[in-house]
């Protein structure tokens, strides 16, 4: 069998090209019984011998011996060999031939090839002659040894160096396009990098896969990226990562910063488990890739506004698979290589010790963004850092919870109750499950309990205004907190009766009533005592009743709020949350 082609691809052409159609463009056939019969194109005959079976799909002459499949009759009528009778008929059906990897490889092995030599080309203008090149990095402040570890080279400032270099070798311009080394204008080629220092990308098994050009005079771009190509594709691999995964793997934390010169700077003054994204954010390939040697990240950008996107879009990314990601922040303003440069390793390695942890980095930025002293900002803030803590462990988040209402004027328990919503069971449904049984016990007794408080205040009431019709108007602001049949039923007649007259009679009350109401009532006046505490009852029966509407209307207003989205009404969430904010004051100072 054919190396090179996939065995569907034979399937395909056996089931799709009809044996009697192919052979039928060159031979006369006639229809015999079940089968098609015609003149052996293979050797001299007169009367045909040659057989073709549709059901089959196959053909034999009688007459000299030839057989065999369509495949087989295109190679000997045609003389192909088996890969050019494949790619023959796949042409003339329409059908698409994909080589294997096998072959894609030996593909790739060819532009690795091109990229090695054209690597060691701009390596050798590099180091052999006095040459821009090497005086600008030397300003630079990089050594012959670090140079040499990265493979850094020059291309020089002529229009066709490299370009000649690779057709003296006879190399195709085809590829050289394709990889982006050599453009094409007005029918004239020309080498895509001049007067440029070369840092060739290698991949972590060792093939240059592509290069990044810095200008040396003020060119632009500054740095000029080969184009993604057949064996380059930016968002799958990692500057430097080639010389310094085992140094990432050793420390077991990978600095990722975000350019070419950051590694080799911070590699040379031993700092040497970075990499660098290849100036875009980073992408999930990358993160996984990193992954393969450690799950800490510190994240190294520029302070500016692209590199700020880029942490935040990186540490998300990262965190999604699961790794510890820290930002380090450089002072000034400045790359990691001007730091190192000036301030040396053990400056660099203090920051890093200073780094911010994710969630500490991103609060910090909503620190800055808010105004904490509007309640807007501070309920703005309290939102999206909610949205953090979210993410975090119930350990990790109550840390930061207690520091963020030390360090703002806003609760620990509004921070909470803004993370974890109404109730904390929210956090984890698990747990829930598996006790679901002995909560649901647990509930019962609680109801029964404060279905019996609620009676009782509802009887105290009731006592009240038997006792004193005074507390009739007083109770009337909060009657809806009558809810037993009974105890409703009295204090509807109490009202009317107080409304005829300013008093009570209990004659009347009593004569008004069902039996089981006036169960109702003799129980209250029974076993209700108020002990000439009557006003101390009222104030505590009041206090209670604002208690439960206080509970009632802080669990309202935090499912309104954990429900809100980007599309609610500031104002009101600002309105909410002040208004929650108020109500656990209160509760604290009771
Ligand atoms: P910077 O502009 O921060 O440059 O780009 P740098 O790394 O500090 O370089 P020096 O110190 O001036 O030499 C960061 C990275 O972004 C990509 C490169 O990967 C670069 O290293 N970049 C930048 C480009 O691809 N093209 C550009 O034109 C500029
Ligand atoms: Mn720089």
């Amino acid at each position: 069998m054919s190396a090179g082609f996939q065995e569907n691809v034979i399937e395909e052409i056996k089931s799709r090209c009809s044996i009697v159609d192919v052979i039928g463009r060159h031979v006369v056939l006639k229809r015999a019984g079940s089968n098609y019969k015609g003149v052996c194109p293979f050797h001299n005959e007169k009367t045909p011998s040659f057989v073709v079976s549709d059901a089959k799909q196959i053909f034999t002459c009688f007459g000299c011996g030839a057989s065999g499949d369509v495949i087989e009759f295109v190679k000997r009528y045609h003389n192909l060999d088996f890969q050019g009778a494949i790619e023959k008929l796949a042409a003339e059906y329409g059908i698409e031939i994909k080589k294997n990897e096998y072959d894609k490889e030996s593909k790739k092995a060819i532009y690795y090839e091109i990229n090695r030599e054209a690597a060691s080309f701009f390596y050798r203008r590099f180091t052999r002659s006095i040459n821009p090149g090497i005086e600008y990095m030397k300003k630079r402040g990089l050594d012959p040894i670090t140079l040499k570890k990265f493979g850094i080279g020059y291309a020089d400032e002529k229009w066709d160096s490299l370009y000649r270099y690779f057709m003296e070798k006879g190399t195709d311009v085809k590829l050289l396009l394709e990889l982006g080394l050599v453009s094409q204008s007005k029918g004239r080629y020309y080498d895509k990098f001049r007067n440029r220092i070369m840092f060739p990308i290698i991949n972590t098994r060792g093939k240059v896969i592509g290069f990044g050009g810095r200008a040396i005079g003020n060119d632009v771009p500054k740095y000029l990226n080969s184009p993604e190509s057949p064996i380059f594709y930016k968002k799958n691999n990692l500057y430097g990562l080639n010389l310094t995964r085992q140094d990432i793997n050793k420390e077991d934390y990978a600095i990722l910063v975000e350019g070419y010169m950051d590694v080799i700077s911070l590699y040379k003054n031993g700092v040497k488990n970075v990499s660098a994204s290849l100036g875009t954010a980073l992408t999930e390939n990358q993160a996984s890739m990193l992954k393969r040697y450690t799950d800490h990240i510190v994240l190294s950008y520029d302070a500016d506004e692209a590199g700020q996107a880029a942490t935040l879009r990186g540490m998300d990314i990262l965190h999604h698979i699961g790794c510890k990601v820290k930002v380090l922040h450089i002072p000034e303003g400045k790359d990691p290589d001007e730091f190192i440069k000036k301030n040396g390793k053990d400056a660099f390695l203090q920051l890093i010790k200073k780094s911010l942890p994710f969630a500490s980095y991103k609060i910090q930025r909503l620190k800055q963004k808010y105004d904490l002293h509007s309640t807007e900002g501070s309920v703005m803030f309290l939102q999206e850092t909610a949205k953090i803590l979210r993410q975090l462990s119930p350990v990790e988040a109550d840390v930061y919870i207690k520091k963020i209402a030390n360090e703002t004027r806003i609760s620990e328990g509004a921070i909470r109750l803004e993370v974890y919503g109404t109730n904390m069971e929210n956090l984890n449904p698990k747990i829930r499950d598996n006790d679901s049984f002995e909560r649901k016990e647990d509930d019962k007794k609680t109801e029964k309990k404060s279905d019996d408080s609620k009676l009782l205040l509802e009887k105290n009431l009731i006592k009240l205004m038997l006792l004193k019709s005074s507390y009739v108007p007083r109770i009337k602001p909060y009657e809806t907190i009558f809810q037993n049949p009974f105890c409703l039923r009295i204090y509807e007649l109490i009202q009317s009766l107080y409304a005829d007259d300013e008093e009570i009679d209990r004659k009347k009350l009593a004569d008004a009533l069902e039996p089981d109401e006036y169960q109702m009532l003799i129980s209250i006046w029974r076993d209700v005592h108020l002990a000439d505490r009557d006003e101390a009852v009222f104030s505590d029966c009041i206090s209670h009743i604002e208690d439960g509407i206080r509970h009632k209307r802080e669990k309202e207003i935090i499912q309104i709020l954990s429900l809100a989205d980007e599309d609610m009404d500031s104002s009101v969430i600002e309105q909410l949350t002040r208004e929650l904010m108020e109500i656990q004051k209160q509760k604290m100072q009771r």
